[in-house]
């Protein structure tokens, strides 16, 4: 019962969003980066803004399998992760060359210099961290049955957690907590952000 009320409580907040009047940025904002963890709500997030915008919306790991006709999964299983890291920055350069676009990185996409220096160098561009704590987001994969390779170790994917903090940190221009605020309060309080100018706080 309670998690049906929880769903359906979801899906109102979800539908708020989608019937909110059209949002819109700071001028000089050409792509919305999503950067977080495995389960911080990329995705999720990611397409309700660009709906919000009226842009597009681009998920790294959706664009990589398209274009290769391969899952992520196997990806890693038949290639290794390196293979797939070069396959992540060639579409990551496509992806930062449109305009209008929400993109949703992988977890592990800041790992690679390359990739943080393109989208600390790309202008126009925007970057947020959906931040939550680790066993936060392990609950959610859990619980939403999202299944990644970097996960089949909890203990190790902890650790990448760990690395992978600071990064996201010094990458973003905005930090949302998605583990306190439900998807209509996570949109609405990234497109107040967003009115403003991209300018790193660090
Ligand atoms: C990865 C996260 C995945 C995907 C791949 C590797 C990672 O993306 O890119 O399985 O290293 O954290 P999501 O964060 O969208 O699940």
């Amino acid at each position: 019962m309670t998690t049906t009320r929880h769903s359906e409580a979801a899906l109102e907040e979800t539908m708020d969003t989608l019937n909110a009047p059209q949002a819109s940025v700071h001028p000089t904002l050409r792509r919305i980066v999503l950067t977080g963890f495995m389960g911080s709500g990329k995705t999720t997030l990611g397409r309700l803004i660009a709906e919000r915008l009226d842009w597009t919306f681009l998920d790294l790991d959706h664009y990589i399998e398209s274009r290769t006709g391969i899952s992520v999964p196997d990806i890693f299983a038949l290639h290794g992760e390196s293979h797939f890291r070069r396959l992540e920055s060639t579409a990551l350069v496509s992806a930062l060359g449109k305009n209008n676009t929400v993109i949703a990185l992988g977890g592990g996409t800041p790992e690679i210099l390359t990739n943080r220096l393109l989208l600390e160098q790309t202008p126009g561009t925007a970057t947020i961290f959906l931040d939550a704590p680790f066993p936060v987001l392990f609950d959610r994969c859990v619980l939403q049955g999202i299944s990644r390779p970097v996960l089949a170790d909890p203990a190790l994917a902890e650790r990448r957690f760990a690395q992978r903090q600071p990064l996201y940190r010094a990458l973003a221009h905005h930090t949302i907590d998605t583990s306190t605020l439900e998807a209509h309060g996570a949109v609405e309080a990234m497109v107040a952000a967003l009115a403003a100018a991209p300018k790193r706080t660090r």
